[in-house]
């Protein structure tokens, strides 16, 4: 139990014995706060919202409510006009938050919310055939973050890369492929050779527009199974997926599912049948829609006027199977903020047709990584890979190694570790919706509010534990050991990280555990440079390597949930 639980649990029984209804636990942990200065005390319970129930002022409330709460670990308890103020017995509860980290190792802050059931979490999701975006890098990231995060609260993440693997553009693809392709230029560079030939395509048939006949025909082919048109399909989307996963093995990121827009290719006649059946389907223009005019938003387009599904269709086929297959508690879809109106209307057609479950599904919206205040896009034929950005990371990272610690064992494994985690850190250190700006120097420096730097701090941490010889044991400790407002500030914050998992969770937001983890290598630093963690006293060595040793499951368990390594030394 955190302090604030236990304190909330002591004003409660008093509550109860007062005859007060209507405040459980729970409710009275809500209303603590924190004083706005320590001379006031830890925690405070403000008294204004007992007055009806008690029939008396404020100020009298508290007074007679300070009398009652006492024992371990309070120290003091008093009355400060309509609030209750309450002093924390320090050393009781250092050693309470530093044993239950000991003690739980990386399952602290762990909760079974979920039950295990299953999250499709839809994260990543890029084209085949175009480059990887710095917008599915961004997906990817904080998807991956978000399974983890729902994963340590005992839900069961379902990661799915929806590929965009279909569509009217494979059938282009195919007519400029067996028109000017060349089978070892697309071996070498897949995504650079399939990008180009996309791209000659539309120059191409501005000037001969039955190009794009032939480009519908051969898509129609492909739906319909034509053995050419598959063969190559295929081929381009083993030749894509091949360079993706390059970027996926850099990052350490798995996924329990490849299924994409194909995949629902079978699946659609059904959908469509459905929405028949329920009588929502209106033509306009040739093509069948789904009105969402109650709603104030457009049509959701299912079927174009030459009978082709679209990407909206493709979704819905995909949520009715998520649905089917794994009886999901929530389905999160992790795609850029461009895409709302795409996700409100699949839901509201979803909902339409009756399900219910259509309320426990999420569009989790982020904003865009812009460079010198402009979109960071893949520019016309020139592409700028995303794995190159990710090399670039880590060579900077290894330059710093070889300047700083040349006898670095596993150096090269440390560097990607560290290159990397700087790529990922300078995502999740910022709330989602917020665009990003991205810049080489904030990300990488070893200073500021950086992946590299709170990887570092573990790993200082860590050399500590090393130097002093620590060797867990006893978290039993002398008087005073932990006395200085550094240790203290360390041990609120770890005693904190429960709630802020908690709120990563409820509002799919990475950023909250970026931002301690942040503020908790800070408040870890300090510490360090202000007391001899390495004290001559043997009890007073031990009692502050405990200490270091719970930040380090912390720092660790924290920067794992993100998707970044922890290495031990660097
Ligand atoms: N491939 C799409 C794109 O790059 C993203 C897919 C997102 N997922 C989904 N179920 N629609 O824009």
């Amino acid at each position: 139990m955190s302090y604030k639980q236990q304190v909330a649990e002591k004003i409660t029984a008093v509550l109860d014995t007062l005859g007060v209804e209507g405040f459980n636990q729970e409710k009275v942990e809500s209303m603590l706060e924190t004083p706005p200065n320590p001379a006031m005390g830890d925690i405070a319970f403000p008294c204004f919202q007992l007055a009806k129930a008690l029939r008396k002022a404020p100020p009298q409330i508290a007074q007679e409510l300070a009398e009652q709460i006492q024992g371990a670990p309070l120290r003091e308890v008093k009355a400060m006009g309509p609030y209750v103020n309450a002093f924390l017995d320090q050393a009781i509860v250092a050693q309470q938050v530093v044993e239950t980290i000991l003690t739980q190792g990386n399952t602290y802050g762990s909760r079974n919310v979920g039950e295990g059931r299953k999250v499709p979490i839809d994260l990543s999701s890029p084209n085949i055939a175009k480059p990887f975006s710095m917008g599915h890098l961004r997906s990817t990231v904080i998807g991956n973050a978000i399974a983890n995060i729902m994963e340590k609260h005992g839900y069961q993440p379902v990661r799915i890369n929806h590929l965009g693997d279909w569509g009217t553009q494979f059938g282009k693809l195919i007519v400029a492929y067996k028109l000017w392709g060349d089978e070892a230029k697309v071996k070498a560079e897949p995504i650079k050779e399939l990008l180009a030939l996309y791209i000659r395509f539309h120059e191409e048939a501005e000037k001969d527009p039955s190009l794009e006949d032939q480009g519908r025909e051969w898509f129609k082919k492909l739906e319909d199974g034509d053995e050419e048109a598959k063969h190559l399909w295929q081929w381009f989307r083993d030749e894509s997926l091949k360079e993706f996963m390059k970027i996926y093995e850099l990052m350490n990121v798995s996924f329990d599912s490849f299924n994409g827009e194909a995949f629902y290719n079978d699946k659609m006649d059904r959908v469509v049948a459905l929405l028949e059946e329920k009588g929502l389907l209106t033509e306009s223009e040739g093509a069948q829609v789904v009105s969402l005019e109650e709603y104030d938003m457009p049509p959701c387009l299912i079927k174009k006027s030459d009978g082709a599904t679209l990407y909206a269709t493709r979704d819905l086929a995909a949520a009715l199977y998520r649905y089917e297959n794994y009886e999901f508690a929530k389905a999160i879809y992790v795609v850029g903020n461009e895409q709302r109106l795409h996700f409100q209307q699949l839901y509201k057609v979803l909902e339409k047709m009756g399900y219910e479950w259509s309320k426990e599904m999420y569009h989790i919206p982020f904003g865009m990584m812009l460079k010198d205040g402009k979109k960071m896009s893949t520019r016309k034929g020139k592409v700028v890979l995303l794995e190159e950005v990710l090399s670039q990371a880590i060579a900077d990272v290894q330059k710093v190694i070889e300047e700083k610690n040349p006898t670095l064992e596993n150096k090269e494994e440390v560097a990607r570790q560290v290159g990397v985690g700087a790529v990922i850190f300078h995502d999740l250190k910022n709330y989602r919706l917020n665009d990003i700006n991205f810049s080489w120097e904030e990300m990488l420096t070893f200073e500021g509010e950086t992946g590299p730097y709170v990887q570092y701090t573990h790993a200082r941490a860590c050399s500590l534990l090393r130097k002093g010889e620590y060797a867990g044991g006893n978290v039993a400790w002398a008087e005073g050991a932990l006395d200085s407002k550094e240790a203290w500030a360390v041990i609120t914050l770890l005693n904190h990280f429960p709630e802020v998992i908690d709120r990563a969770r409820e509002e799919f937001d990475p950023s909250q555990i970026g931002k301690y983890v942040i503020d908790l290598a800070q408040s870890f630093n300090k510490f360090y440079a202000n007391v001899r963690i390495l004290a001559e006293e043997p009890e007073l060595k031990q009692a502050r390597l405990h200490l270091v040793a719970a930040v380090v499951v912390v720092l660790k368990e924290g920067l794992r949930l993100l998707g970044l390594k922890a290495p031990e030394e660097m």
